[in-house]
């Protein structure tokens, strides 16, 4: 049997991946390593949608490559490396900002929620054409699958869209990838506001349960989350949404299902499923955080690691370039 190719991103957009992140996608990222081909991609270019400081731009996107091998994506099981290494993405990009409309573009909500936040003037061109980008880094490795979370689901959309328009009208060229999106983790909650995604955007950092955090400020996180009323440790995403959440993070990182920890929790109050939850995230993320930390240690030896996933990365993505190129009459 033929392995299936796997390809996802993460915009490297602060000092550190939170729990949404890892339980929504990088979760799966590491497990999907196994028994397929897998391309995982710092999206650099991406980040430059937003505001643009290029010291931290290259601080993060070092400080995610070191998270993500202390999560467990082995350079030697998957091909990992950053967008901007690999300039087919920027050329197919253009590409399928040529087979996109400009209406469907419009639709895309990431968009609508992102540009109202500044105001739509003073969005800029690059967070508009932001999924097409996208499309272009999912459609060149022929991916299978896309290991996302569920905001992500819209792109994929698009992808698909946009790979069987160009199929149907230049013949054969890109695979139709599909999205991998679990039913439980795909959308974690800010501690804070449990009815917001957990994001690197909130406005505060106080409901965000980030992975290089120390024990400490994750445990007062846990601790002083928004609970809902009653006293039961029951899952009821609409009536206690707080609560819903941090069982399904206990049972992420755990392993014990949903039904086991209100078995578990009965008769007990908040406090001390809190305190168990706490216990759980910071002895799940302790040793990724200080195995990231080590990494950091040596620069020379991570961008090495990230320049030979980008020679692996570009020897798939020029291949498809190449098809798209032929297919499209453009004279090579
Ligand atoms: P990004 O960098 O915002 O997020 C990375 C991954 O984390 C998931 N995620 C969440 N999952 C569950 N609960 C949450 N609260 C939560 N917050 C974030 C996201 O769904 C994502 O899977 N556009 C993408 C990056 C990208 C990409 C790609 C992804 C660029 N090119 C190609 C897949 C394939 C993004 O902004 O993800």
């Amino acid at each position: 049997m033929t392995k299936k190719r796997v390809l996802s991103g993460i915009q490297p957009t602060s000092d550190s991946f939170h729990l949404g992140n890892y339980l929504g996608a990088l979760k799966q990222w590491v497990e999907l390593q196994s028994g397929n081909d897998a391309f995982y991609c710092i999206v650099d270019l991406h980040a430059l949608t937003g505001d643009i400081d290029p010291a931290l731009l290259r601080k993060r996107t070092l400080s995610s490559a070191a998270q993500l091998i202390a999560l467990g994506i082995s350079p030697e099981k998957s091909t990992l490396f950053v967008q901007s290494h690999v300039a087919e993405h920027n050329q197919l990009g253009w590409i399928m900002e040529c087979i996109a409309g400009f209406g469907e573009a419009n639709r895309m909500t990431q968009f609508k929620d992102k540009s109202a936040k500044g105001g739509a003037d003073t969005a800029r061109v690059g967070l508009f054409t932001y999924p097409m980008l996208q499309a272009a880094d999912i459609l060149l490795y022929q991916a299978d699958q896309v290991p996302v979370g569920e905001d992500q689901r819209q792109h994929i959309e698009l992808t698909r869209d946009l790979a069987i328009r160009f199929n149907t009208k230049f013949g054969d060229t890109f695979k139709i990838p599909e999205g991998y999106i679990l039913k439980s983790g795909s959308k974690i909650y800010d501690l804070q506001e449990p009815t917001n995604k957990m994001s690197k955007s909130a406005g505060s950092v106080a409901g965000v349960l980030e992975v290089m955090d120390t024990p400490e400020a994750n445990t007062k996180k846990i601790k002083s989350a928004t609970t809902d009323a009653g006293r039961e440790v029951t899952f009821d995403e609409k009536g206690k949404p707080g609560i819903s959440n941090l069982l399904t993070i206990h049972s992420a990182l755990s392993g014990k299902s949903v039904s086991e920890l209100e078995n578990e929790f009965a008769g007990k109050g908040y406090g001390d499923f809190k305190g168990a939850v706490a216990e759980v995230v910071v002895e799940y993320l302790r040793p990724i955080r200080t195995q990231a930390l080590e990494l950091l240690q040596d620069e020379a030896h991570l961008i090495k690691v990230l320049h030979d996933g980008a020679d692996k990365a570009r020897a798939v993505a020029s291949a498809t370039l190449a098809q798209t190129y032929k297919n499209l009459g453009l004279v090579l």
